[in-house]
């Protein structure tokens, strides 16, 4: 029986994956979902992105973080309960438990599994005496509530890298009311946003030298052809990640290099040459834009926090 279970889970993940890849490939401009992105070559794909010399968010965010860590985790207080969404390799977490007074919980929430384990387990061996709870989830849909430990006097969402960028501006106030609700009463919410600057700057974060950027949008039709029994060339897609200056995003983007013809699912998808294959958006919101987006979710717009080189922000929002 728990045999069954777990299959018919799994079932269920992969029909859902068919579903977004099936529905975003049939679409126009053809989409498909970011969150596919993290299986574990991807999340270990990102992990290397987040050392590029090009890619700044991550350095000016960390910097950020150990600048303001202590002021931070006294406005937190003693035995918060710390949530992460989206927490990854949870690296910049570690800089804010350094700082926390005798924190009562980490939730670090993740879309991958194995990954998330991986992460908690290191996390437990760094710090003994924390109490570690991961939960495997994709934060962009509702959740199941979950209750405060005991000795917790507030809980704290860290959202940190960005990653609120990913969704659209209308989505992004839908998703910071639903992490207002998880913060509960008395709870805070803490964001970090990207900020609009020099088209240049973000090009090269986001299509860099080396070319791992490059590897990290391929390896979504790579695990297209490995989970959904599809036939991607995948070296006839470029890598392209054009700046709208209008929208302020980042838009990645996958080109066919010739017509062809894919195979995915039992489908056939025709492509013509040059055609477009949308995978991320990755907004960038200035301080007033990102505070009154916060405001329409319920929040209430605390202090904000920015690196030296005024690259990326922090928010405070209470919840
Ligand atoms: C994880 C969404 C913050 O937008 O910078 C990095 C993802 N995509 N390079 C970002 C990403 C390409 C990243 N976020």
């Amino acid at each position: 029986m728990r045999g069954s279970e777990s299959i018919s889970s799994f079932d269920h993940e992969r029909s859902r994956f068919e579903q977004d890849v099936l529905r975003g490939l049939a679409t126009w401009p053809r989409s498909l979902p970011c969150k596919y992105f993290y299986d574990e070559r991807g999340s270990r794909l990102f992990d290397r992105i987040t050392t590029l010399a090009e890619y700044y968010p991550t350095r000016a965010e960390t910097s950020l973080l150990q600048e303001h860590a202590r002021e931070i985790a006294t406005r937190l207080g003693r035995a918060v309960d710390l949530v992460e969404l989206g927490s990854g390799s949870s690296a910049k977490t570690r800089i804010l438990l350094d700082a926390l007074i005798a924190p009562a919980r980490y939730v670090p929430i993740d879309i991958s599994a194995k990954y998330l384990a991986e992460s908690a387990r290191r996390l437990s061996a760094s710090y003994p005496s924390l109490r570690v709870e991961p939960r495997v989830a994709d934060y962009a849909r509702p959740m199941t509530p979950f209750a405060m430990p005991r000795v917790a006097t507030r809980r704290a969402v860290f959202f940190p890298g960005s990653s609120i960028g990913n969704f659209e501006p209308d989505e992004a106030i839908v998703f910071l009311d639903r992490a207002r609700q998880i913060a509960g009463r008395g709870g805070v919410v803490i964001v970090g946003v990207d900020l609009p600057k020099d088209a240049a700057v973000i090009e090269a974060a986001y299509d860099d030298a080396q070319g791992v950027t490059a590897a990290f949008n391929r390896n979504l039709l790579v695990r297209i052809n490995r989970e959904l029994d599809g036939d991607f060339d995948v070296d006839a897609f470029a890598h392209r990640a054009p700046w709208d200056a209008a929208r302020r995003r980042v838009e990645m983007q996958l080109v066919s290099t010739r017509a062809q013809s894919v195979r995915v699912a039992g489908r056939r998808f025709a492509f013509a040459e040059d055609e477009v294959i949308v995978t991320e958006h990755c907004y960038k919101h200035g301080i007033e834009d990102f505070r009154a987006m916060a405001r329409a979710a319920g929040l209430g717009a605390g202090p904000v926090w920015t690196d030296s080189e005024v690259r990326v922000s922090l928010h405070w929002l209470d919840a």
